[in-house]
């Protein structure tokens, strides 16, 4: 990505004023996959909505977009809104837009470039209408979406999830340092599906804030597709009074 290619691509223009009007964003990333990143993403979501902050919702998973199925929404064209660009979905008070969308939740197989180039449209499109949030669910690994992300909003805050698993935080650890290396800074690592604070050492000692630990929650399996049902969840409670209690990285609630 480079200013070159604004010029020669104007989405990448527009994308970029597009996420100026968003307030703050949040990144959720990890290297390793399965770690929690689509349910986190979507419980923070829920929680600042009900805090009344005006947030949205990007699924920036593309080839494995998940969200809605968290969320129940269904993925089809007919449930966004067109009027001067696309409106994102309404969904438990979250501004929910993806991929699936247009792809009716059909596999999609992209190459570096064509995963860039369908991210850059979709934020180019959609319009969130002032939001003081936006939380985006990103896919697993360091890849273009990840780049371009950072790129197009470089002032965004990074939480890293990850379990307690030696194998998930062998990947933290890697996703920190090269993202460091790269001149980003993880603002915070939620530790997922995990009962003591294993992670926060770890956290701390880089300076990082430490969200958690989250607890595994066998019931969050039934309650996926309702809002309602993800807000009586474990996880959900213990990260709506840690938002409460105030974090750094959210910023609001000092
Ligand atoms: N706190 C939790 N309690 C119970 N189950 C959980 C919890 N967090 C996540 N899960 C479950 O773990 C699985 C993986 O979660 P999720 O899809 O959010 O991970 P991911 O990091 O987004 O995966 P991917 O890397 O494939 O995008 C899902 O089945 C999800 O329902
Ligand atoms: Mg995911």
């Amino acid at each position: 990505m480079s200013w070159a290619l604004t010029v020669i691509d104007p989405r990448w223009a527009m994308a970029r004023e597009r996420l100026r009007g968003v307030g703050r964003v949040f990144f959720v990333e990890s290297s390793k996959g399965g770690v929690g990143k689509t349910v986190f993403s979507a419980l923070l979501a829920l929680v600042l909505a009900e805090k009344g902050v005006r947030v949205g919702l990007f699924d920036a998973d593309f080839t494995n977009p998940g969200l809605h199925t968290v969320l129940g929404v269904e993925p089809v064209l007919e449930a966004i809104g067109e009027d001067k660009g696309v409106l994102p979905v309404e969904a438990g008070g979250v501004l929910f837009m993806s991929i699936a969308f247009y792809t009716g939740g059909r596999p999609l197989g992209l190459r570096g470039y064509e995963a860039s180039s369908a991210l850059v449209e979709l934020l180019a499109v959609t319009r969130w209408g002032g939001i003081d949030a936006l939380v985006v669910d990103t896919p697993p690994g360091i890849g273009d979406e990840h780049m371009d992300l950072h790129w197009l909003r470089p002032d965004t805050r990074v939480i890293a999830v990850s379990t307690p698993s030696r194998l998930a935080v062998e990947s933290l650890i890697r996703l920190i340092e090269y993202l460091g290396s790269q001149g980003i800074r993880v603002a915070a690592v939620a530790e997922n599906m995990s009962d003591k604070p294993s992670l926060r050492p770890l956290a701390e000692d880089r300076g990082i804030e430490y969200i958690g630990p989250l607890p595994y929650d066998p019931g969050l399996e039934q309650a996926l597709g309702s809002p309602a049902g993800l807000r009586s969840t474990k996880p959900y409670r213990v990260l709506r009074r840690l938002v409460d209690r105030g974090l750094d990285t959210l910023g609001w609630w000092r």
